[in-house]
Order: C-alpha cells, then structure tokens, then sequence
C-alpha cells in the first residue's frame, strides 16, 4: 500500500509561529496562560498543559506578574486592552496576516468609512476583527447579506483570513452595485486555498482519504468534507489511535492531509501506523 502525504499537510505559517511562540514561553516557566486554546488542535492545548500552560476565558484571577499567550487567530480589542491593564507579560502569537486585517478594520472606521467583513459571525477570527471598527460594521457572508445591508456612503471591505476568493468577489461586486464609494482590502491569506486544492487533486488519485486534525477545526473539517465529495472512503481522525485496520481493506494507495493546526508529530505518527498495518498485511 502506498502512503501519499499532501505537500502542505499540517501547521501553516501562522501557527507555526503561534505554536514556537507557546512552547518557547512554556518552556521559560513561570504562570503562562492562554485566552482560549491557542490553536484548534486538543493535542497541542493538552501538551503545553503539561509544560504548564493554562487555557482560561478571560483574564480575571489571572495573578500579576504572568505571562498571556494571545492565540494565532487573535483576540478582541477590548480583550487585549483587558490584558494591558492587568500589567501582564504578553507573547502577542496573532498571526501577522490577521493582525494586519484587524488594522485595516482600524483604519477604514477612522477615515469614515462603514466596515462590510466577509467571514463567518461566530467565529473568533471574525469577533477579533470586528471589535477593531470604532464605526459601524457589518458581518456578511454572501452577496445577499449585502443587498440587506443600510445605505452607506462609504463602503470599506476585509475579508477573514481562510474566505475564499470566490466569496470575496461575490460580495464586493454586490457592494460596488450598490454605488458610493468602495474601498477593498483583500485580507486573505492562500494557506487554506492552497491546502483544499492539494486535498482535492489528491483524493481524486487514492482509494482513502485519511484527514487528520481537531474535530474543532473548521478548516480541517472543511478538508474532510471536500475528500468525502470526491472519495466516500474518507476518515477524519485526531490521533493515530483512532485508525481501523480495516479501513484499508483492499486499498492500494492512501492520501493523507492534515488541517492548518495539525502538528508534525500528529501527522508522522499516522503515516508510521498506516504503514505498520500494510507490513502486518503482508507479513
Ligand atoms: Fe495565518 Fe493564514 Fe494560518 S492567516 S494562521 S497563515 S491560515
């Protein structure tokens, strides 16, 4: 059986560098906190939880003289101010590509403008850059939501982060139809595209998809969800322990992806026990 691992299976830049930033505070000692897991992975929260690190909601009952983590999709703005007026040490891990879509939501209220954010309203990402607007701003996630919006003068347009280009166009051309002015910044970043493209082409070349990452994770369910459209044989995991021998009944080639906050360790783990039962097969 032949074991094929997408090129861009796993961490993408932003958390990679959230995840360093964690396990290097952590390993500095001292009480370390995160506002909320880190990075949707229960294997990476539960490891630092070991080193020490806590998740808590809020920054209440922290003690002066601690360390805050802020996560890789960000926090709200009152939230960090909330951390600043406790005195606490920070390790801003807010990956820059979010960071600079919360400065352009800043940017647009100061200059007059009406915030249109295209993304998903409960997700934290988009809570975080919402609170950035000091006017009035607005979550759409369609063309439609836009013809509902009130009338603006000036129209100012950012994206979260892992939208697809597709939408993004789709609401800005719903917002120029509108006439007045529009400004857009296109905050996306090409971690997810590039991932959903390399999982698509792969599930169309192997017998079964194995997807692993946080059952929380929005973007590795959305992997999962893309190989089951193309290949019913698909199983989303979290750790290796979850494997079925039996799902490899007859299978000649496996693909295997992981989502945006799957750790190396996770994904080599995988491959090491897929290959394992192949030798067990033939042995
Ligand atoms: Fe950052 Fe893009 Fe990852 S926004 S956290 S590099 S998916």
């Amino acid at each position: 059986m032949e074991v094929i691992l997408a090129k861009h299976a796993g961490f993408c830049f932003g958390v990679k560098r959230a995840t360093h930033l964690a396990f290097d505070a952590a390993d500095k000692g001292g009480d370390t906190y995160t506002l909320g897991p880190i990075i949707h992975s229960p294997q990476v929260v539960q490891r630092l939880e070991e080193m020490g690190v806590k998740s808590v909601e809020d920054v209440n009952g922290i003690g002066d003289g601690s360390t805050v983590i802020i996560r890789s999709h960000g926090v709200a703005a009152e939230e960090l101010e909330a951390v600043v007026r406790a005195n606490l040490k920070i390790v801003d891990a807010t990956c820059p590509f979010v960071k600079k879509a919360q400065e352009h939501v800043a940017t647009l209220s100061r200059e007059g403008y009406d915030v249109v954010v295209v993304g998903d309203a409960v997700h934290p990402e988009v809570q975080g850059i919402v609170s950035y607007a000091t006017g009035r701003v607005y979550v759409v996630s369609s063309g439609n939501d836009v013809d509902r919006l009130p009338r603006m003068a000036k129209m100012g347009v950012v994206a979260q982060t892992t939208q697809s280009f597709e939408h993004l166009n789709e609401v800005v051309a719903a917002c120029l139809a509108r006439g007045g002015e529009t400004r857009v910044y296109n905050t996306i970043c090409d971690a997810t595209a590039v991932r959903q493209e390399e999982t698509k082409k792969l599930a169309g070349e192997v017998d079964c998809m194995i997807v692993i990452g946080g059952f929380n994770s929005a973007n590795t369910r959305r992997l999962a969800q893309i190989c089951r459209e193309l290949l019913p044989r698909t199983h989303h995991i979290e750790t290796a322990g979850q494997i079925d021998p039996a799902w490899f009944e007859g299978v000649q080639r496996v693909g295997v992806t992981a989502g945006a906050s799957t750790p190396k360790w996770l994904i080599d783990e995988v491959t090491e026990t897929i290959s394992a039962i192949d030798k067990d097969k033939i042995g």
